[in-house]
């Protein structure tokens, strides 16, 4: 071993031992004669120093080092003299007086400071992202995302779950995304499709008798990336059989809220147990599935106060069966017509025609867009139906309710960002349950299934299957944390017939369906027993448990926004010989110069 102790383990303890430590230099600072490096390996960092007088050769051996050069050193550990230590290290009361030191490597002066937590560009840290994973914040954030998948195996394990692995060369495992594909040199001309998600697989598993499955799963998708997406990504991913939806949900709420507790003692959870909203709810309430409910802003209906306003844009669109709702920014009253500019942009860019507002003044006058459509009476029913109190800004959106959700729900998002509502110590759990089972799809005129093919409506609507396909509800579950989709979930169709009138309901062929899914029907015919499951990005998760904005901080190697690899560059043109054997022709558009 090239160390007796690690950089990061030396207390008061140990003074007067004689120690060999191995690590890279932090940071170097010389005075009064003396050399004082900061010594770091993965376990911390400790002060070392030379003196020239005691040990002249290790002094002078210290002369050429700079910062990340690789070094051993032999020396006794002392407490620090009074007045020097340093509260910040877990060191910090002693230091290394060092005798030997043997340079192991010298590095080149690195393209950005390893030893300080500061702004570096993206595609920098991603193209050296060796010394991007050095500096503490990546470490810190790899570090916890081990804890978290560390506790989810020791958790799984004790419920008696089994862990098994499923292939990454497969079928079409649809998700919503486009497949990656992978050509076959043995069979020209075909391909294996890499997963989206191990669902079908794991289905096969509970037929196969495997009743408590789960795997940190790899999963593949070709979508546009956003800052909570990659094009491969972590699945803790679960099936379970002989279950219902509560035993799924309360599994993964014990699980998680164990976890939190365990790794992360200075969060504090919104609730326990945790919210469960309806679909319904969730929208009528903050304009989306994936609610933050670390705040309240809250969007109002005020469709009915509308229709008689006297403000035609809003009577227009609820005569056009549309919603007029509305949110209180509270004490945004003030706000420079400048600013509410810059939020009726912000919701055009997702549709709304426009952005009616109303700041409710502290003193003197109301400031608005349309107030001088309203009586006296309608202004005073606005105002009390959004609880509105002087210094107030009101915002409302008129148009079909789709609109008024996804622009109110985002709006909601983005003024708690701009006032700082959401307290970042705070992790709001919920659940959403009772989705609509299918949406309509007025383009191609036929209902989509708002989860996957196998998930099954709740028991109680099967007999809408044929009769109101519209107010059936799904057993799709979903796990949101703060503003994001933590984890999606359901109970499966086990019985051939019922996924028989479900292909029949979003207008799949049985034929399209055998040659599509055959292995799995077929499976179901031989004993499938009821069964359900559900999946949990852990990337997502850990991102948030760390404080980050983007998954790609608690990825080792993650992609960049254009889904490429800049440290390997990847994905890259391939040798002729190599299509050759996989007989395939290239016919790339040319690039760009
Ligand atoms: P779903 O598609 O909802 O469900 O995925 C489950 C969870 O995976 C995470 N996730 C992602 N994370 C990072 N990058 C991506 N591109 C990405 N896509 C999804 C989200 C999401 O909640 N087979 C079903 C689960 C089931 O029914 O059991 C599935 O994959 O956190
Ligand atoms: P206008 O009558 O077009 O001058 O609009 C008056 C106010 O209503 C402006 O603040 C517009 O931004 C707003 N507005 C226009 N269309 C809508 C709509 N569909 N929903 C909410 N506000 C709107």
């Amino acid at each position: 071993m090239y160390k007796t102790h690690t950089c990061g383990e030396l207390r008061a303890e140990h003074s007067g031992q004689t120690v060999t430590l191995a690590g890279w230099v932090h940071r170097r600072r010389d005075h009064g004669g003396l050399t004082f490096i900061d010594l770091r390996d993965r376990f911390g960092l400790v002060q070392i120093v030379t003196d020239p007088e005691k040990a002249p050769e290790a002094h002078a051996a210290f002369e050429p080092v700079r910062s990340e050069w690789v070094l051993q050193v032999t020396g006794v550990v002392r407490t620090r003299p009074e007045g020097m230590t340093n509260a910040a290290l877990t060191t910090g009361v002693v230091e290394v007086v060092v005798s030997e030191v043997k340079v192991l490597n010298q590095a080149k002066p690195v393209p950005f400071a390893i030893n300080k937590d500061e702004e570096v560009d993206e595609n920098a840290r991603l193209k050296y992202r060796y010394l991007d994973l050095r500096r503490e914040r990546m470490q810190r954030n790899i570090i916890l995302r081990h804890k978290i998948v560390k506790f989810i195996r020791d958790y799984m394990d004790k419920e008696g779950f089994l862990e098994i692995e499923t292939p990454i060369l497969f079928k079409t495992t649809p998700e919503g995304a486009r497949d990656y594909l992978v050509p076959s040199r043995v069979h020209p001309g075909e391909f294996y499709a890499l997963p989206q998600s191990p669902q079908q697989l794991k289905q096969l598993l509970m037929v196969a008798g495997m009743e408590r499955y789960f795997q940190i799963a790899r999963c593949f998708r070709d979508e546009d990336l956003r800052g909570d997406r990659q094009p491969e990504f972590t699945q803790l991913d679960i099936e379970m059989s002989f279950v219902q939806r509560e035993d799924v949900m309360d599994l993964m709420e014990r699980m998680y809220t164990a976890m939190i507790k365990q790794l992360l003692p200075n969060k504090r959870l919104l609730s326990e147990p945790w919210p469960r909203l309806h679909y319904k709810e969730a929208m009528a309430r903050f304009g989306k599935d994936n609610p933050d409910m670390r705040y309240g802003m809250e969007l109002q209906d005020l469709t009915v106060w509308a229709a008689g306003s006297g403000f035609k844009v809003f009577e227009d669109a609820v005569a056009a069966g549309g919603h007029v709702r509305g949110i209180n920014a509270k004490g945004m009253g003030s706000a420079s017509r400048k600013e509410i500019d810059a939020l009726t942009d912000y919701v055009k860019q997702f549709k709304a025609k426009g952005l009616a507002w109303l700041a409710v003044a502290s003193e003197g006058e109301d400031r608005s867009s349309f107030i001088k459509f309203l009586s006296p009476e309608g202004l005073a029913a606005l105002k009390q139906a959004m609880s509105a109190e002087p210094g107030d800004l009101l915002l409302f959106v008129a148009d079909q309710p789709a609109v008024v959700y996804d622009t109110l729900g985002r709006l909601r998002v983005h003024l708690a960002e701009q006032l700082k509502l959401a307290d970042p110590d705070l992790l709001a759990f919920c659940w959403v349950i009772d989705f609509p089972f299918a949406f309509w799809n007025e383009e191609e005129q036929r209902w989509d299934p708002s989860q996957h093919l196998f998930t099954s409506p709740m028991p109680e609507d099967i007999d809408l299957i044929e009769k109101d396909p519209a107010n059936m509800r799904g057993t799709q579950y979903d796990m949101v944390l703060n503003n994001t989709e933590v984890a999606g979930g359901s109970i499966r169709i086990h019985d051939r017939a019922l996924q028989s009138r479900i292909f029949k309901l979003i207008g799949l062929s049985e034929d399209v369906a055998q040659e599509r899914f055959g292995h799995m029907l077929e499976a179901f015919e031989y004993g499938a027993p009821p069964h359900g499951g559900i999946a949990s990005g852990i990337d997502r998760l850990a991102m948030i448990l760390a404080d980050e904005d983007s998954i790609r901080e608690v990825i080792a190697f993650p992609k960049n926004q254009a889904a490429r690899d800049v440290m390997a560059d990847a994905p890259s043109p391939t040798e002729d010989r190599q299509l050759k054997e996989l007989h395939i022709k290239v016919d790339a558009p040319k690039k760009a110069e």
